[in-house]
């Protein structure tokens, strides 16, 4: 349907509604967790008052409720089933936050693309992902669902995932409408503390937390979502400046916007809206379109409109979004999922090769010493140690979608099936929080007896996501003194991370032989880090966040400022008397098996104008014995403007993989998109001066070099 014909369509339905009618097409309403229809729901499909349902999931289930509001309603229109999508829908990918350690988003494309045909077999065709929040401080348990401290790999992300999740058309087959959220600045909550206050200003704004919106939106995002915080005073869901002059003045935003859950209702307790009412008319007059879970709209919207508070025409456009994107979708005609396809689609075998496969290239080697990783297939005795090593819920991570435990392979499964000749013993040695060490005996023995000990460690999947904010970012329970115990046996061991956020393991770092950091891996994740230890798979990826060496660092990320007094150029500087202010794994950091050389850094020219692109050529080299991956990175830092600039900024990157001695030109071009900025007009300038260069394997270290940008 041509989107001439969609919008005659959606006029004349328009003209048949009731206003009762046009507000239930704004209300969002919740099915029990686990994915039933609530008699509610059901009630208020015959009654055409249900516009979109959440947490109602399968084939069936999605069936039986459209049903009712295709047969038994007035208008018939169908309903939008929406689901939190994040990560997979019931095949696990890993979780975004390790998604954005491949630094590649095709990893990120391919699976969001898996999950959008599993979840529209399944009948949802709206997803609440990407989350697209960039995040700075580890504290918060939401920096799983992200893709970490960067604006500009997170754009790359959050356009990889709309286009997964979309594709060039969401009414295609296996397609679902992307939802950015939260906009925005949630994950500047003060403290790392969930739904906190945010305090940010118009440049960091534009420059630290939008463009990953921004990129969503280009990328064709059909919805965003308001966040829960306020902002400088201004709840983001009553906020007219996020949501009509950027989102719709600026920069042309089409689609649904909707409220995050209950975030129109908590507008009386943000204590701006003095009842449900005055809620209601905030979050419609600054540009919510529909309301998830809370009911104001439909309580009060009449109301609303006959005292004169609320245009009709603020009702009928919000409604027109719902009413295009259920046209476009095809729901029309094809309101009901089909089981066949949902059987055929869920956990098939190419599903799960895939998040096998993927989930590979999300792992970070941390540290390695002597080459302790990877690991030979003719060891004869393997302890597999850790509270994490067979726990199948921990490994799908949050927000895992109707992802089932049963399906997961947890990493003491993948190297059974690894190794199947070895003596292979388990033990748990501690749960993950808690004091008591009574399984470390048990442990200890356990490593006495074998060759290697692989240690799994780490949070389990609630310690990170909604609503789980820690203030310690130390390995939490008696993890650490576990490590400590096999450390002391005095045999080769590896430690292997599962976690939602950074940790501060100083301890690990310094003493322990090898480290690999594999977050929450998804369905597969244990074949995928089997295949990683045993050398069948490079570990490629790269941190796409900052490792403090604790928690007092934080916020710590790598493209802070550089102060009047920067560290290294007076004694009185920027940091800490009593630790180094360096963090302990830089943004970007990550080693593989083998060694890459970068060289013959050159700029295709000394001097650009203003208007001017350049162009970064490098040349990357496998200097080892082994197949594996490198992530190229280029680097600029501004070094006179009118503003103060960082101190560096990602603006390219490029995973590649090569051979045993093979060779790879890598090419970046950067032009004023790269290289400007909001000046103190709040205008986005290129200006003249000096521009540093570096571009190197991560974000501390790399070839340097500069140029000139002239009037
Ligand atoms: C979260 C959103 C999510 C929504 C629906 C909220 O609590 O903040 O990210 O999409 O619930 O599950």
């Amino acid at each position: 349907m041509s989107g001439r014909e969609i919008e005659n369509k959606v006029s004349h339905l328009l003209a048949r509604m009731t206003l009762a009618e046009k507000l239930g097409q704004l209300q969002q309403l919740d099915g029990t967790w686990d994915g039933d229809v609530r008699p509610e729901q059901i009630k208020l499909a015959r009654e055409g008052l249900l516009g979109s349902a959440i947490y109602v999931y399968d084939a069936r289930r999605t069936t039986e409720l459209q049903r009712v509001a295709m047969t038994e309603s007035k208008l018939k229109i169908p309903i939008l089933f929406a689901f939190d999508v994040v990560h997979g829908y019931r095949t696990i990918f890993p979780v975004p936050l390790g998604e954005a350690a491949s630094w590649d988003p095709a990893v990120v494309e391919q699976a969001d693309s898996i999950a959008a045909s599993e979840a529209s077999a399944a009948g949802i065709r709206w997803t609440f992902a990407p989350m697209v929040d960039i995040a700075r401080d580890p504290r918060w348990g939401r920096i799983v669902e992200g893709s970490g401290e960067d604006p500009f790999l997170g754009a790359g992300m959050a356009s990889a995932a709309v286009r997964g999740f979309q594709g060039t058309n969401y009414g295609s087959p296996g397609k679902i409408i992307a939802c950015p959220k939260h906009w925005v600045a949630y994950g500047a909550a003060e403290g790392g503390r969930d739904y906190n206050t945010a305090e940010v200003s118009e440049r960091t704004l534009r420059e630290i937390y939008f463009p990953p919106f921004k990129a969503a939106i280009d990328a064709g995002a059909g919805s965003i979502m308001s966040a829960f915080n306020d902002l400088d005073g201004v709840p983001c869901t009553a906020n007219s400046f996020l949501l009509t002059d950027v989102l719709r003045d600026e920069w042309h935003f089409h689609g649904i916007v909707i409220s995050d859950w209950n975030a129109v209702n908590e507008l009386i307790a943000h204590g701006v809206a003095a009842n449900g009412k005055d809620a209601a008319a905030e979050a419609l007059t600054a540009g919510v379109g529909m309301e998830m879970f809370s009911r104001l709209y439909n309580q009060y919207g009449e109301q609303l409109v006959a005292q004169g508070r609320i245009p009709v025409a603020t009702i009928d456009r919000a409604v027109r979004r719902v009413l295009e994107a259920k046209y476009k979708l095809g729901l029309f005609e094809h309101p009901y999922a089909d089981e066949a396809l949902e059987n055929a689609e869920l956990l098939s075998p190419a599903n799960l090769a895939a998040a096998r496969e993927l989930a590979a290239r999300t792992f970070v080697l941390l540290k390695n010493d002597h080459d302790t990783l990877p690991l030979s297939r003719n060891l004869k005795s393997v302890a597999v140690i850790g509270p994490l090593a067979d726990d199948t819920q921990s490994l799908l991570g949050p927000w895992s979608g109707d992802g089932h435990k049963e399906d997961a392979v947890t990493l003491l499964a993948g190297i059974h099936a690894k190794i199947p000749q070895a003596k292979i013993v388990y033990a748990k040695g501690c749960d993950v929080t808690g004091d008591s060490r009574t399984g470390f005996e048990e442990a200890i023995k356990a490593a006495t007896e074998s060759d290697f000990t692989i240690l799994v460690v780490g949070e389990s999947a609630d310690m990170s996501g909604e609503a789980a904010s820690r203030s310690s970012l130390d390995l939490p329970g008696q993890q650490l003194a576990l490590i400590q115990a096999i450390h002391a046996i005095g045999k080769p061991y590896a430690v292997v991370l599962m976690n939602g956020r950074p940790l501060s393991i100083d301890w690990a770092a310094t003493n322990s032989p090898a480290i690999l950091e594999t977050w929450f891996s998804g369905t597969e994740g244990g074949n995928a880090v089997a295949d990683t230890l045993f050398g069948d798979t490079d570990p490629g990826g790269k941190l796409p966040v900052t490792f403090p060496r604790s928690v007092g660092q934080v916020p710590d990320y790598y493209n802070h400022k550089s102060t009047g007094r920067p560290p290294g150029v007076t004694k009185d500087y920027s940091g800490y008397s009593d630790i180094l202010w360096t963090p302990l794994y830089p943004f970007g950091y990550g080693l593989s098996y083998t060694q890459f050389k970068l060289s013959n850094l050159q700029l295709s020219a000394a001097r650009i104008h203003r208007d001017g692109t350049i162009t970064v050529g490098v040349e990357v080299e496998n200097t080892g014995d082994r197949a594996g991956d490198e992530v190229v990175q280029l680097y600029i830092h501004d070094l006179v403007a009118s503003v103060t600039r960082p101190v560096e900024a990602l603006k390219g990157f490029k995973r590649v993989s090569l051979q045993p001695g093979e060779n790879r030109h890598v090419e970046f071009t950067l032009g004023p998109k790269e290289l400007g900025f909001y000046n103190r007009a709040m205008r986005f300038v290129v200006e003249p001066g000096t521009f540093n260069v570096m571009v190197g394997d991560n974000s501390h270290d790399g070839l340097k070099s500069s140029f000139e940008v002239v009037p």
